[in-house]
Formats: structure tokens, sequence, C-alpha cells
């Protein structure tokens, strides 16, 4: 079963055939394409659903036989292999357990694909706010207390989307009694684990939120196992989902036209979390253990090391993330995302037989440390994130946001104004201000250091100019 990979075997399968192709893509297995030749030669498998290789949204063949491996793997009721991210998992899973009008607790500190589906649905969010981490200086978990509180005032409430583990590799040591709190009042636990695929690789990492009982889990499997970029798995472990509900949304939003070389490397990663044996994990332990006391070695830099070993943040006394990531970058190292405190380095999930040329990084990450350090230092503030109340709502519905009309105001002029539109600092994508939120100090206070420290934003701003999009008065 292990060795088993049934959709890569297809796809040799057909491969091997040399067919000829009368049928999309218009590539004509590479033939017609223009791209550099590596990327040609892949464009060989990139095939699409004929005779042989299954229907993604009917699967009865290799696809149905792979998601079935996954299923086994990650000890659930069904699995899916997702082509549009955890992002279209997301927006299944909302659409799954709620309809306009009802209401839904939310993690605030979501990822904004979570605040795209509400809006998509016309569900009514309700907000619980994350507690301040103040080792990690980031957003964390929903404490047990809040989550108890908003089940108590909003009761109606059709399911609680979590994010575990956060995207900086922070747990939650009481996600086992939430859980089973929202399954007294039966209300289903939808957990977006974007960032734990590999936690089932080995027992020694965090567990996933499938162990802990949450009803749907979806992960990117491309942010931490070896997947394409877009490939993600969703996981339904509950009595209270309907799984033919989910399935129908997965069939409404996803692409009739999978791409195969995704698929395939989705059955990849699933049967690498099943091949990943204990000799791995201590030998990854081992030299990320030493590649950890390497860095401390570096005078000024600290390593933050996090529930999830997989993640490491790094910081430069004095120094904000952002210039870190600068100086590093000028040593062609690239990371993960930077803030004003840090940057976040994900480590590859290395096998035995794998190599990381860790010595030579450290040299190098030596060298953008001690070139940062003839830079001006922009120290980062020393307080907390935005602070918010425990449990919120939006102080405008976005159905009745959608018939206001909105203006552009200068953002330093916009405190108790309601936002008309998201603004998303990216990476790490979760929205500092969300349409249809008052806007406080605090949010402003927070816009102002990611702006000051140059960091890049999603949603519609127009923050060169200074301006942001409100409610017209
Ligand atoms: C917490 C979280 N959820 C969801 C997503 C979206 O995932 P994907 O890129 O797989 O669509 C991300 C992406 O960064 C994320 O960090």
């Amino acid at each position: 079963m292990q060795e088993k990979r049934p959709l890569v075997e297809a796809l040799e399968k057909f491969h091997n055939l040399r067919s000829i192709s009368f049928h999309v893509p218009g590539h004509k297995n590479g033939l017609l394409s223009n791209l550099p030749n590596v990327m040609k030669e892949t464009m060989q498998y990139d095939f699409t659903e004929l005779n042989g290789l299954d229907d993604y949204h009917h699967p009865i063949e290799a696809i149905k036989e792979a998601e079935d491996l996954l299923s086994i793997t990650y000890g659930t009721q069904k699995s899916f292999f997702l082509v549009n991210g955890t992002t279209v998992g997301n927006l299944a899973m909302i659409y799954a357990t709620c309809q306009f009008g009802e209401q839904i607790i939310v993690q605030r500190n979501a990822h904004k694909s979570i605040f795209h589906a509400i809006e998509l649905v016309g569900a009514e969010p309700i907000f619980v706010t994350p507690e301040w981490d103040e080792r990690t200086k980031t957003a964390s978990y929903v404490s047990y207390e809040v989550m108890q509180k908003a089940i108590e005032q909003f009761p109606a409430a059709k399911a609680v989307v979590l994010t575990y583990p956060s995207y900086y590799g922070v747990t939650s040591f009481q996600l086992k009694s939430i859980i089973d709190l929202c399954h007294t009042k039966d209300i289903p636990v939808l957990v977006d684990e974007a960032h734990g695929a590999h936690f089932q690789a080995n027992r020694a990492f965090p567990k996933s939120a499938l162990m802990y009982g949450a009803d749907l889990v979806v992960q990117s499997a491309h942010k931490t196992l070896p997947a394409l970029t877009m490939g993600s798995f969703l996981h339904i472990s509950s009595t209270l989902i309907d799984a033919n509900r989910v399935n129908k949304y997965l069939r409404m939003l996803q692409s009739s036209s999978p791409s195969y070389l995704l698929l395939a490397s989705l059955d990849d990663a699933r049967s690498y979390v099943e091949r990943y044996n204990e000799m791995d994990f201590k030998q990854f332990m081992y030299r990320r253990n030493l590649f950890v006391e390497a860095l401390n070695t570096i005078t000024q830099l600290e390593v933050v090391q996090v529930d999830d070993p997989l993640k490491l943040l790094i910081r430069v006394e004095n120094y904000s993330g952002f210039q870190i990531q600068r100086a590093l970058e000028a040593q062609n190292i690239y990371v993960e995302l930077a803030d004003t405190y840090q940057v976040l380095f994900i480590l590859p999930l290395l096998k035995v037989e794998q190599e990381y040329a860790f010595a030579e990084i450290r040299k190098r990450i030596k060298h953008a440390v001690d070139e940062l350090r003839k830079e001006v230092p922009i120290s980062p503030r020393k307080g907390s994130s935005v602070r918010q109340k425990s449990i919120s709502t939006l102080h405008m519905s976005v159905s009745l946001l959608s018939e206001k009309q909105g203006e552009w105001i200068p953002y330093v002029r916009s405190m108790g104004r309601i936002a008309k539109a998201m603004i998303i600092p990216y990476p790490p994508g979760i929205p500092l201000v969300l349409a249809g939120e008052k806007i406080t100090v605090s949010m402003l206070t927070e816009l102002e250091e990611w702006i000051e420290k140059g960091a890049l934003f999603q949603g519609e701003h127009r923050l060169e100019e200074k301006l942001i999009y409100v409610v017209e008065d």
C-alpha cells in the first residue's frame, strides 16, 4: 500500500503509450509550446481526463484509488485532492455548512479566503479574537474561554472556523477541548490547517486537528509537502457534516479540467507522508538542530523555535523583518515572509537520503547579517498587534455594504469610519481591516507600522496615496 501511487502510475502508463493527441490541451504534449525545454518535457505528462485517467468530479479509477489511500493515510472518513489550493477548500467547507443570513463563528486572523467564502455565502460572521503570543510576536490561537462565551452568545451558529496551526507554526493546547465543546452543541468545527499537512508524517510533530476530532480539515499539501503549488487536501471526519454537500460544492467551485501534474504530485505527496519513517524524522531533527545551533552563533541573530519544528523565526536585534528579508535576498536566500519583527523560514521536510547545504546557507546568512548591520536600524515597535474585543461582529453586513456608496479618504482621518474594502498585508494574507468593520486606532497604528516597514498589501486600497476606501458618510 505504501509504495502505491495510483495516479502517478496511471500517468506513467498513459505517457508510455506515446498516444496521438486529438484532444485538449492545445500544447499537444508540449509540442507546440515555446517554453524552455525542461518545462516542455513536463508538459508531456499534462494530460486531461482521458480513458484510463479517471474523472475528477466522478472518480471511479485512479483518482478514487489515490483519494482512498489519502483517506487511509490521514485516518479520515473521506478525503479529496484539491487543485485550487486551500482557498477552494475553505470556500467549500463554508458553503457546505452555512447559508445566507446564518451565523458562523470565525477566528479573526483567518486567511482572506475564509472571509471571501463568508461574503459569497452571505453568512453573518461572529469574530473571535486569538490570543497575542509574546514569544512569537504573533496572533496565535483562540482561548477556550473566548470560544465558550461566543457559543453561549451565539448558540445558533452553524459552524466554528479555526486556523490551526498559525502561519508561524504556533499550535493550540486547547484545540481538543474547544472541539469537544462545539460538539456538545452539535456545531461542526472547520479547520484551516493550511500549514499542517506534514503533521501526519511523524508522531513527534504536533497533532493534526483531525486527531482532535475536527469535522472538516483543509491542508495545503503544497506548503510543506512535495506537492505542486495549488495542491491541497480536504478531509471529512464527522457525523455532523454532509459529505455529499461538500462534494457538490467542490464540483461547483473547481475546474472541470484539473491539472494531472498537480493531481499526481498530490498522490506523490501522500505517499511521501506515508513512507516518512522514524529514521527520516530523527535525521531531519538532527540536521535542523545543528542548523539552529549554527545560526545562534551569529552575533545579534536570534532564532525563535515554535511548536512546529519545520518553522523557524529569525530576528536580528534592532532590525525589522523587512530589512532582514532584503539582506537575505541579496544573498539569494528567500524566506516565506517578513513582518515587522522577524522573518519566517519554512524548512524542508528532509528524508535521510536528501541533502540541504545548511553549512553553506549559514555562511551566507552570516554575511547577510554583517551587511545588514551596516544599515540604519528600523527597530520594530515593542507593543503588541491589533487589540480587539474578544468577540465582535461587523458594524455593517456585507449585503448592506454593497448598497452603500464608498469614498476614498486619507487613512489618517478614517478612525470610526466603516471600511468598504479589506486591507490585507500580504503575506501573510490575514486581513488587517475587514469590509464592514469600524476602523479603530489600533488598526491604524498597525497599518502605519506595516506601511513604514515596507509591507505589500492586497485588497482594494490606494495606500501609495495614503487613501483607503470607506462607506460614504
Ligand atoms: C492559513 C492559510 N489558509 C489558507 C491559505 C490559502 O492556501 P492556498 O494557497 O493553498 O490556497 C493560506 C495561504 O497562505 C494560509 O496561510
